[in-house]
């Protein structure tokens, strides 16, 4: 594919050039996604928590969910070793929770409203769903992990959802 105006394009490996991480961020942000908050207990009691947007749907029967964990990220080792997480999708008017939940603090749950899920993992009350799981298995994904769970219980409510499209969020409008 050529370059235009318009198309910026990103040659792999095939073309003897590795991809510029710049510009397969850039094009990954045209694929629109919501946002969660993934959750867990570490044996010790200590929560843990951080914004994601790799999670996806994988099967309803059975019931599996996805996401992908940063090998940097701080709380690796602890959704690494977890039995369960939890994850949070993001209404549009929990922003304020998106940006928290990707910014590093000593205790990223200190004044946050939390229920109590299935393993102990943490569930924020106001968000537009739950998907409380367990780990079925896990897969090596370069720098990330991804983790596949299942869902032993969902729950959800009515309310927009927060997007993240090229690099920003945004709201949902109806086209049809
Ligand atoms: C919109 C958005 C989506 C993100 N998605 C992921 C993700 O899917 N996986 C991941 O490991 N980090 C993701 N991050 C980055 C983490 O939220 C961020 O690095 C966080 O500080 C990690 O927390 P921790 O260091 O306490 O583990 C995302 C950040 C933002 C803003």
């Amino acid at each position: 594919m050529a370059e235009t105006d318009t198309t910026t394009t990103v040659r792999g490996p095939a073309e003897g050039r590795a991809v510029d991480p710049l510009l397969l961020r850039r094009a990954m942000g045209r694929f629109a996604t919501g946002v969660t908050v993934v959750t867990t207990r570490r044996d010790d009691g200590r929560l843990e928590g951080l914004t994601a947007n790799s999670f996806s749907t994988v099967s309803l029967d059975p019931p599996l969910v996805l996401w992908s964990v940063a090998r940097r990220a701080r709380s690796f080792a602890a959704f690494s070793a977890a039995r369960h997480f939890a994850v949070n999708v993001l209404a549009v008017e929990q922003l304020s929770l998106c940006r928290h939940f990707a910014a590093p603090h000593a205790d990223k749950f200190a004044g946050i409203a939390i229920d109590a899920g299935l393993g102990g993992c943490p569930l924020l009350p106001d968000a537009l769903a739950h998907f409380e799981c367990v780990r079925e298995t896990a897969v090596e994904g370069g720098d990330h992990v991804i983790l596949v769970g299942r869902v032993l219980a969902a729950s959800f409510r009515d309310g927009d959802p927060l997007v993240f499209a090229g690099g920003t969020y945004h709201q949902i409008a109806p086209i049809g």
